[in-house]
């Protein structure tokens, strides 16, 4: 199998799975649809027709992601939310950008060792599941700050269709009945008092989900803003969810909660400007490192997962998730060195000691534990209006369905997103990750995250909107979207469909998902000292493209139900 029919192969399996996805798309000569007016692209195909009908009404690319915002948390609430938090990047159409971080925090009422038992060793499950795993949520503040500062059309104009859709319901899809299915138990032990996402019997694909528990916390936060979640019925109703499990998040906690306006992280790749975000998310600054990790070598001439390409990538990869282990935590509460972590020097030498012939050794690097991985879900949007207006956001309650709690009479679900700080430094958390000192857990701090909402720029004008979810895997599958790119010259279909690997320091194995890279490079690659391990697919990356003519071609990852619309 050569070069050329490998990436067909992998789409023609994609194809069987999901039917979604048409070997076509990955010929360099069929290009997907592009639009001149907006584009949406988004997890569920209700929230990008969601998003799609805001531009079409007249709102701006910020106008819809709160949209859209609100609308996955009804149509996909394994990781659409308003219990969780997340990171918008946005680019307006003068070129001035910002970046909002609407994390979550640690309660006043958290320790360091809350999730340790008497011998400090983690308790199984305390900081993912129930009421104790869940940080103060920062989604509805965020979405109400970045209205506030950028939105054009009403507030409540914004909340309608999410409202609608978790009153009338909405088809599941084949997938979410799947899931929900499977989650069956864990649900009823965490929501005794029952849950919409249980119904009597299985979930069929184009059961109708009608959640009118959640309806009614939405038109709460439509009448009242921030002051309908985090006052009142809402926030009464959290506490006394916290009060039937072991849940620690406050009146005061909720009150004080405040997103924030950070300075995006910006650097350059190969005549791109990259805007990305900056901590408490590792995402950006991981992002960039990757790039200028690999930024000195001829990738282009090399070419898309061959077996120099490949070395280089995995390198970069392994030295830059060590730096996120050690360097990296919340800046209101620890100093990161950022300027050093995305220099050119600094990058380039600590690659100067990759050899061709052989794998490093993560423990020549650092030190570190063998870690697990497990599910990576959050969910990523990209949207630009007509006026070139971008939105790149990434939100998340953490796992698949967060904590697994809905918070009993407001529907929705609560986040497990402790889990992402160190719980115990040196130990792993869900998604493998080892941290450090930098993402311990305090009182009020946000947890790290890997979420990695980019955008970029070429000669000064929009180029790209990109991002993903995927837990740890989120950075390395930006990052190679971006390269199929800028150096593999894809379409932005093509580069999203592309099959992905990952390395994160630790565990020293590189993750490779099943039909990606060819076998010759395969064997070469395992007979000089890297372990590949098959996995099912990393990432679910959904993208936006400007072409050189303006208009905007759209990238939606076949590895889930997620949809691509514009006009
Ligand atoms: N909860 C996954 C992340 O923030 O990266």
């Amino acid at each position: 199998m050569n070069g050329k029919t490998l990436p067909c192969y992998f789409l023609i399996l994609f194809f069987l799975a999901v039917s979604v996805v048409s070997c076509d798309i990955f010929k360099r000569n069929e290009l997907p649809p592009s639009y001149h007016n907006g584009v949406v692209v988004t997890a569920h195909p209700e929230a990008s027709a969601v998003g799609l009908k805001i531009l079409k009404d007249g709102g701006n690319a910020v106008d819809a992601a709160v949209a859209v915002q609100f609308a996955l948390a009804v149509v996909y609430p394994n990781a659409g939310n308003i219990g969780g938090g997340g990171f918008m990047v946005c680019r307006n159409a003068d070129g001035s950008f910002a970046s909002l971080d609407f994390r979550e925090v640690a309660p006043v009422a958290a320790k360091m060792d809350m999730y340790l038992d008497d011998e400090g060793n983690p308790i199984t499950d305390l900081s993912l599941r129930g009421q104790l795993a869940s940080g103060v949520p920062g989604v509805v503040d965020g979405m109400v700050k970045a209205h506030e500062r950028y939105g054009k059309l009403e507030w409540t104009q914004l909340l309608q269709p999410a409202i609608l859709l978790a009153q009338q319901g909405f088809p599941i899809t084949t997938r979410q009945a799947q899931e929900l299915n499977g989650r069956k138990e864990s649900f009823e032990k965490h929501n005794p008092a029952g849950t919409a996402l249980v119904k009597a019997g299985e979930w069929a694909e184009g059961d109708t989900l009608v959640q009118p528990e959640l309806a009614h916390t939405l038109s709460l936060i439509g009448q009242h803003g921030r002051a309908g979640f985090y006052e009142g019925e809402v926030a009464n109703r959290i506490v006394d969810e916290m009060a039937r499990g072991n849940g620690i998040i406050s009146h005061a906690d909720l009150k004080n909660y405040e997103a924030k306006w950070r300075e995006p992280v910006v650097s350059t790749y190969r005549g791109h400007r990259i805007i990305s975000m900056p901590p408490s998310s590792s995402g950006g600054i991981a992002l960039i490192s990757m790039l200028k990790s690999v930024e000195a070598y001829p990738l282009s001439k090399w070419g898309f997962q061959s077996d120099s390409t490949m070395r280089v990538m995995i390198e970069a990869e392994r030295r830059v998730y060590a730096d996120r282990a050690t360097h990296l935590g919340d800046p209101d509460y620890y100093e990161v060195p950022q300027a050093m972590l995305i220099d050119s020097g600094y990058n380039a030498e600590r690659m100067r000691n990759i050899n061709f012939k052989h794998a490093s050794f993560s423990s020549d690097i650092y030190a570190g534990n063998l870690l697990r991985i497990e599910s990576e879900e959050t969910t990523h949007f990209s949207i630009i209006d007509e006026e070139n207006n971008a939105v790149s956001i990434t939100t998340t309650i953490n796992g698949s369905y967060g904590s697994h709690v809905v918070v009993d009479g407001a529907g929705f679900l609560l986040n497990n997103e402790m889990d992402d700080f160190s719980v115990k430094p040196g130990t792993p958390n869900m998604y493998g990750l080892i941290g450090g000192k930098a993402n311990a857990i305090e009182p009020g701090k946000r947890m790290l995250s890997s979420m990695t909402p980019t955008i970029m720029e070429k000669d000064g004008k929009l180029f790209m909107v990109v991002g993903t979810p995927g837990g740890a895997t989120i950075m390395t599958s930006v990052f190679q979207t971006i390269l199929n790119v800028v150096d593999f010259d894809m379409n932005m279909q093509q580069a999203v469909n592309a099959p992905r690997f990952h390395h994160q320091w630790l565990p020293d194995e590189v993750l490779v998902e099943k039909d990606a890279v060819e076998d010759r490079i395969r064997h070469s690659l395992t007979t000089t000292g890297y372990k590949l391990v098959d996995r099912n697919s990393i990432g679910r990356v959904d993208a936006i493209l400007v072409l050189p003519d303006g208009s905007l071609q759209g990238g939606a990852d076949p590895r889930g139900d997620d949809v691509a619309l514009g006009y």
